[in-house]
């Protein structure tokens, strides 16, 4: 054999070796260093080369030894199953990071908003006696006020003196159990609990969120809860926003109101100017949106709580912490369901 098809051989034998480099290290040794491998066989033949082109053939042979021990050196970590080749270099999938749910942010900032002005952050049961739901804040087993409050009763031996077992239809359950934890005023509490009623709808869940102020001392009166309300409509929705109390029924307070945000879209005004005419604000329709209730607490509630009426008064206030946030400036959601619905492009974005 011409030392020319002999390096030729070799140079064919090296191709296949940069061809095979990333095949498994069995699979290389088979190929090239095995009994029949091509690099044995091709370097028993250099005895059929001219004995003075031996020693060049002997130095290429070597070259190519070389380069087989290189590639089976590299190729060790891939020695897998799946032949699949994986380059370590790329850089790798960011794993997926969760958010806090928008109602657990909502609750975080309204608590941080009343503990700004010295309100303390309480929960009380979300499955509790009717005494506390009902009987307690002025409300007899047998008074139709109650029908407001669409309640789940719980299946639960009843107590003889709190009554059957309830789901809580409102964080107001709190009121007299606040009372009772702290014996005397000043009471300033925050209540935000789950709550349960049996209505479901674009604006109702089943399962729904209160918050809950209370505050009782000596010389409480309207002018503290009408601060208080404004106070929270500034920070929670943007300075400008104006609360309005309406006349209304609670049987836990006396006097009691409706609770009202003026709406942001229009400025309270009700009106949206368009193209050079006034259109009706779409979002609230009278420049106001209905958030829940409040009053004085009455008198009867003070009593059930151990508080002497004579001495203290104090006002209340309540609503879900889902349409209060569904409300904000920029959200405008006009359905609550979403919020727990479990759907990652709606949660998302918050
Ligand atoms: N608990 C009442 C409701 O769920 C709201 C309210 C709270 C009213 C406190 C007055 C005082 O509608």
């Amino acid at each position: 054999m011409t030392i020319t098809t002999f390096l030729e051989q070799l140079a064919d034998i090296e191709a296949k070796l940069q061809q095979q480099a990333s095949a498994t290290r069995s699979d290389l040794e088979k190929m090239f260093l095995s009994n029949n491998g091509l690099f044995t066989i091709i370097s028993k033949q250099i005895t059929e080369v001219e004995p003075t082109d031996r020693k060049t053939a002997g130095k290429a042979l070597n070259q190519l030894k070389t380069a087989i021990e290189t590639v089976l050196a590299s190729s060790t970590g891939r020695e897998v199953k799946d032949k699949r080749w994986v380059d370590l270099t790329i850089p790798g999938e960011k794993p997926e990071v969760g958010h806090v749910h928008p109602i657990s942010q909502a609750m975080a900032e309204i608590t941080g908003i009343f503990e700004h002005i010295g309100f303390t952050r309480v929960r009380y049961p979300e499955v509790d006696w009717d005494w506390y739901a009902f009987e307690s804040l002025n409300m007899s087993p047998s008074h139709p006020a109650r029908d407001e409050w669409e309640t789940f009763f719980v299946d639960l031996p009843r107590s003889d003196e709190k009554g059957q077992v309830v789901l809580t239809p409102h964080t107001s359950n709190g009121q007299v159990r606040e009372m009772e934890r702290l014996g005397e005023p000043p009471i300033r509490m925050i209540n935000i609990a789950r709550c349960y009623r049996r209505q479901q709808d674009v604006t109702h869940t089943q399962m729904f969120h209160q918050f809950e102020g209370l505050v009782v001392d000596k010389g409480i009166n309207i002018q503290h809860l009408k601060g208080t309300l404004d106070y929270f409509a500034e920070q929670f929705y943007g300075p400008g926003t104006k609360s309005r109390i309406r006349p209304f029924h609670f049987q836990f307070t006396e006097p009691s109101f409706e609770v009202d945000f003026s709406c942001h879209i229009c400025s309270g005004t009700g009106e949206i100017a368009q193209d050079g005419k006034t259109e009706k604000c779409r979002f609230c329709k009278s420049g106001w949106h209905e958030v829940g209730g409040c009053g004085m607490v009455h008198p009867n509630v003070l009593k059930a709580g151990g508080i002497d009426p004579d001495v203290y008064t104090g006002f209340a206030f309540g609503w879900g912490i889902e349409r209060t946030y569904t409300l904000k400036k920029g959200l405008e959601i006009d359905d609550i369901r979403l919020l727990y619905s479990g759907d990652f492009k709606f949660l998302e974005q918050f």
